[in-house]
């Protein structure tokens, strides 16, 4: 598959096969995203891989804390229908800012360096995704996983900053494309003449 066509085919997919998805695959998909540039080419990122029984219990932490939320009265917006996807999902990678510190957020001229080090994950999350369209992949990424932040990384034992989780499978739906802004109104030109 052409980059343009991978670009353009893929979708957010939220209902997945139940089929597994084979563990080399999973590691092309990782080899992929670490293929993607980063400020100072710090790689700052890490990726915990879930299937089976840890990535249904990761959707149970994420519910309990959701539950906890509501409970409060505290809006979780789509988060349950994200969680749903994910239960589907046969895989969920949960991707780190492993330079990023959740107790203490950046501050000051700081802040360029963590959102260096975020775009450096976006790229890798966006190459993963790709490398998957190319191989009849759906995914989604997700950050409801912030309802559930500080519960996700003691479950895993984790100090560094969770960014995002990438579901992955094999669709099982085949959504109609989201509308796009016209780039001609995203975009402003400074030319010479
Ligand atoms: C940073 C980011 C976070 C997202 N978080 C979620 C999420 O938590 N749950 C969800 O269902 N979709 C999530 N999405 C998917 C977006 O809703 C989706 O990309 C957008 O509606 C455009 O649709 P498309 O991906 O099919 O082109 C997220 C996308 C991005 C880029």
């Amino acid at each position: 598959m052409e980059l343009s066509e991978a670009i353009q085919k893929r979708k957010s997919i939220r209902k997945f096969r139940e089929k597994a998805i084979p563990r080399e695959e999973i590691q092309e998909l990782i080899d992929a995203a670490c293929q993607a540039p980063s400020g100072k080419n710090l790689q700052p990122w890490h990726f915990t891989v879930l299937t089976g029984s840890p990535k249904q219990e990761l959707v149970e932490v994420m519910l309990e804390a959701v539950g906890k939320l509501e409970k409060k009265g505290i809006p979780t917006g789509s988060c349950r229908g994200t969680a749903r996807a994910m239960a589907q999902a046969p895989v969920v990678i949960l991707v780190f800012n492993t330079r990023g510190n959740p107790l203490n957020p950046p501050r000051g001229s700081d802040r360029y360096l963590w959102s260096v080090n975020i775009q450096s994950i976006g790229a890798a999350i966006q190459n993963m995704l790709l490398a998957a369209t190319e191989r009849g992949l759906g995914s989604l990424w997700i950050c409801d996983t912030f309802y559930a932040d500080p519960e996700i990384r003691d479950w895993l034992g984790r100090k560094d900053e969770l960014v995002a989780a990438v579901a992955l499978g094999y669709p099982d739906e085949a959504p109609q494309a989201r509308p796009r802004k016209s780039c001609e109104n995203v975009t402003r030109w400074l030319e010479e003449g």
